[in-house]
């Protein structure tokens, strides 16, 4: 009997309609469109306002958009996986109210935090869940409304993220698509370097740690730069080797949006030339664990059936690794117009 991989069968997203833009940015702390197009590669970001609006608002937009496209009811929905650090509350979960909000009412849910690898981790999980047999449809969703948690007073930090939501669907395949392999770390001792201090079990919110600023995204970014390039690269090539692939074998890098220095960085060491590197980090910024599907939403229309696609990510925690998919469709038919 053929073996049984886990396939991305169809893709959607979602971006909330506001656009912060390097001029807007500019006015609100001592920057420039300069330094930010010179540093990080970005020109705008889209953000999520209204109250009450949360992480599940942008993910259930980009869910139904998903199930719209390929036709599937909600109720055919085994399982719901949500990659998110801005959950809308400690719990439920936000794929808990994902499912709500869509309708899936026979899927279980559950949240995966491994900040901007969220995407990836999930791709893992999910793809163990089909291989196992037992789950048909499989939803995974990276959304995060990072601007909830950025100080917009931090040039440091607020220029580089954005929200925005994506969700593939994975279905079981006998053809030899779908993941192929995959390469994935978790180091602790890297959270010093990138984190949000309080909100959790040590340090609940308090008048003190508000005033203190520890609800926000702590980063010191020229560590988590280092670690980045070095570790993305590293596990890319690695993940390469181990399956004899070469540049020319592969259809698309798909990379996390998080400084398009460091997208360079790892397309070099790959041999990937810039054609075939995705990049949108341009018009979104970082969404964390939205960057991996919104790319895939982006570049659809140009996927084929069989593509060699290498997915590679850095993020909080630390948390980094590379995965190996074969596309199961053509893109061009379901592709957003
Ligand atoms: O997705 C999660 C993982 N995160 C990442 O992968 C992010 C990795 N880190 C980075 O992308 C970069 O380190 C940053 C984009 C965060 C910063 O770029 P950098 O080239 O590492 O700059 P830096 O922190 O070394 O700062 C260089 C200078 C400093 O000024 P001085 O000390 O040289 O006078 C900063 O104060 O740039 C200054 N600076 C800015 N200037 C204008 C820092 N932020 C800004 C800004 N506008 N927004």
């Amino acid at each position: 009997m053929k073996k049984t991989t886990a396939a991305i069968t169809g893709v959607g997203g979602y971006l909330p309609k506001y656009i912060l833009d390097n001029f807007e940015l500019s006015q609100m702390v001592d920057t420039s469109d300069e330094w930010i197009m010179s540093r990080i590669g970005i020109k705008k970001r889209h953000i999520l306002k209204g109250e009450g609006k949360g992480t599940s608002n942008m993910a259930a937009k980009a869910v139904l958009d998903l199930l719209e496209k390929t036709s599937v009811d909600p109720m055919d929905i085994d399982l719901v996986i949500c990659a998110t650090v801005t959950p809308d509350m400690a719990f439920p979960s936000t794929a808990n109210i994902v499912c709500d909000k869509v309708g899936m009412k026979k899927a279980f849910a559950f949240d995966m935090s491994a900040a901007c690898s969220g995407f990836l981790f999930g791709l893992q999980t999910a793809a163990a869940f089909i291989e196992s047999g037992k789950y048909q449809k499989v939803i995974l969703i990276g959304a995060d409304k990072m601007s909830s948690i950025i100080d917009y007073t931090d040039r440091t930090t607020c220029p580089i993220f954005g929200d925005g939501a994506g969700a593939v669907l994975m279905e079981p395949n006998k053809n030899g698509l779908g993941l192929i392999d995959a390469m994935l770390h978790s180091d602790g001792s890297g959270g010093k370097h990138l984190h949000m201090k309080a909100g959790g079990s040590v340090y609940p919110a308090t008048e003190e740690t508000v005033k203190n600023g520890w609800h926000y995204v702590y980063q010191e970014g020229p560590a988590v730069f280092k670690a980045a390039v070095s570790h993305m690269a590293d596990t890319a090539v690695a993940l390469m080797q181990k399956n004899n692939l070469t540049a020319d074998d592969i259809s698309f890098l798909v990379p996390h949006q998080a400084n398009l220095r460091i997208i360079d960085a790892t397309a070099n060491r790959m041999g990937i030339p810039k054609d075939k590197c995705m990049i949108n980090i341009t018009e979104y910024g970082n969404t964390t664990a939205a960057t991996l599907p919104l790319c895939l939403w982006d570049y659809e229309r140009r996927l084929k059936i069989g593509d060699n696609l290498i997915f590679a990510s850095f993020g909080g925690g630390f948390t980094w690794g590379a995965i190996y998919l074969k596309w199961a469709y053509d893109g061009a038919t379901m592709a957003k117009k």
